[in-house]
C-alpha cells in the first residue's frame, strides 16, 4: 500500500517525504487555502519542489491537483484541467465525480491526461471512475465517518467490485483520520492511502513504544556492571 500525503504546504511535503517516505501528494481546495498561497503559486512551488527533489517524471511521485470547484460543464473542466496538466508531468488532475465530472475525466483519459475522480461517497460512484479507466479513484472515508456511516463495510464492498470487475483504476482510501483506518485499508488491499502529515506521524508512533523505551532504559541502567 503507497501513502500519500494531503496537503499543499511545502515543508510538510518536504517533511513527509524525508522522514516517512511517502509515495505522492493529494491537494483539495482548502489544502491550498490552507497554504496561504494563491492557487498558481501554490502548485507552482510543488512542482519546482517535485523537481528540485529529482521527482520529475509522469510514472513517478504523483500530485493530485484539483480544478476550479465552480466549474460546471465538461468543457469548461477539460480546458481548465489540460492548462494545470501544463505545469508538471507529475500532476493527476482531480475531477468531481458528478455527471459533468465523469464526462471531463474520460475525455482527459483518452488524451493521456492522468485523473483522480473525488469527492467519492458510494460504491456506485466509483464504479464509473473504474469504467471511464480514471487513474485514481478516491473514496473519502473520514467525511463519512463523521456522519456516522461503517466506512470498513463501505470500502470492503468498493475492493470487492474492483477486484472482481478488474478495474485498472488504483483507488486512494482519502480523508484517512486515523492509524485504525490505516490498517484496516490495508487489510482490504487498498493501493493508498492519504491523510495528513498529523495521522501519519501519528501511525508511526505509540505510547507504549514511549513507555516501554524508558522501561527497558531504567532496566539497562540498573543492570549489575553494565
Ligand atoms: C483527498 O484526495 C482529499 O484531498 C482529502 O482526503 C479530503 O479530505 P480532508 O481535506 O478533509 O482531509
Amino acid at each position: 500500500m503507497k501513502f500519500f500525503l494531503d496537503s499543499a504546504k511545502i515543508d510538510e511535503i518536504d517533511k513527509a517525504y524525508k522522514c516517512y517516505n511517502i509515495d505522492g501528494v493529494t491537494t483539495n481546495p482548502r489544502h491550498i487555502m490552507n497554504s496561504g498561497k494563491p492557487f498558481l503559486k501554490a502548485i507552482n512551488d510543488i512542482a519546482k519542489w517535485v523537481k528540485d527533489n529529482h521527482l520529475e517524471g509522469k510514472d513517478r511521485f504523483p500530485v493530485s491537483v484539483e480544478i476550479n470547484p465552480h466549474l460546471d460543464s465538461a468543457t469548461d473542466m477539460v480546458n481548465e484541467a489540460k492548462k494545470i496538466a501544463k505545469i508538471s508531468d507529475n500532476f493527476v488532475i482531480k475531477i468531481p465525480c458528478t455527471l459533468e465530472g465523469l464526462k471531463a475525466a474520460k475525455e482527459l483519459e483518452e488524451a493521456g491526461i492522468r485523473t483522480n475522480v473525488t469527492l467519492v461517497f458510494s460504491p456506485s460512484q466509483a464504479i464509473q471512475a473504474g469504467r471511464i479507466n480514471a487513474m485514481f479513484v478516491s473514496p473519502f472515508i473520514g467525511w463519512k465517518e463523521n456522519n456516522g456511516e461503517d466506512t470498513y463495510a463501505y470500502m470492503e464492498e468498493l475492493t470487492n467490485i474492483y477486484r472482481v470487475k478488474q478495474y485498472k483504476t488504483e483507488i486512494i482510501g482519502a480523508a484517512v483520520r486515523s492509524g485504525k483506518t490505516i490498517a484496516e485499508l490495508a487489510e482490504l488491499d487498498v493501493d493508498i492511502i492519504t491523510c495528513s502529515l498529523e495521522v501519519l506521524e501519528n501511525s508511526f508512533t505509540h505510547p507504549y513504544t514511549t513507555f516501554g523505551l524508558k522501561t527497558f532504559t531504567e532496566a539497562w541502567d540498573n543492570t549489575k556492571d553494565n
